[in-house]
């Protein structure tokens, strides 16, 4: 009786067990869990949880400059977005600016985006494209602040930290609505 109520709970086991013949060993009696509902660990957590909220909550510490950032940019993203951001073999990142509402929308970080804290949440998290996660925090800053730099955004020798970029204001921060839930 055992035996069976014991095989019953696990029908991969049950298979495997069958597989064997009527002689059933002790390890398949003593069926495996399985293995759902592990504690995921902080660690695990952390690494995930790093989103960016537009007012700039959940930004690191670090900082950067757009002069620093040129020099990064060059070595690891000009290949897929060209120079200065335009003309690249992917996304244009620059420029476009007062274009949205014409034929043919020219959509950048420049001219689209609402808030610069995104541009560095979506750098940390998604760039560059084939080693995403790559970059130091103080990368990404300088980073940000070249690509709004480029974009006429801030000066050049503008720092970008966790106290300044969530004041940067985007050229396009009004040109969008809040939808609103109906229940
Ligand atoms: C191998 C090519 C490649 C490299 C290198 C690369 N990117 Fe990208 N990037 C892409 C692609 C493809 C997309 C579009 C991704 C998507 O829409 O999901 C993109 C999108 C972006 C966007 C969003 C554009 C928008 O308006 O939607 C930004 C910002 C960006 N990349 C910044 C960077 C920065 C900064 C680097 C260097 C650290 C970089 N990328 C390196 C291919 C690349």
């Amino acid at each position: 009786m055992f035996m069976f109520s014991a095989l019953r709970e696990n029908v991969r086991v049950l298979t495997a067990c069958l597989g064997l013949g009527l002689l059933v060993p002790a390890a398949c009696i003593a069926a495996e869990s399985p293995q759902l509902g592990q504690s995921v660990s902080a660690a695990e957590i952390a690494a995930i949880d790093f989103t960016i909220m537009p007012d700039g909550t959940g930004l690191p510490a670090g900082s950067g400059t757009a002069k620093q950032g040129a020099a990064l940019y060059q070595q690891h993203c000009q290949a897929c977005h060209g120079d200065k951001g335009v003309d690249g073999i992917n996304d244009r990142l620059a420029g476009g600016h007062g274009t949205l509402s014409s034929e043919q929308p020219i959509k950048t970080v420049g001219s689209y985006w609402p808030y610069a804290t995104t541009v560095f949440d979506f750098i940390r998290r998604a760039m560059p494209y084939a080693t995403p996660g790559s970059l130091s925090d103080d990368e990404v800053y300088a980073l940000t602040a070249y690509l709004l730099y480029v974009n006429d955004v801030v000066a050049e020798q503008a720092v970008l930290d966790a106290a300044s970029l969530p004041k940067v204001e985007m050229p396009n921060r009004d040109g969008f609505v809040w939808a609103t839930v109906v229940e």
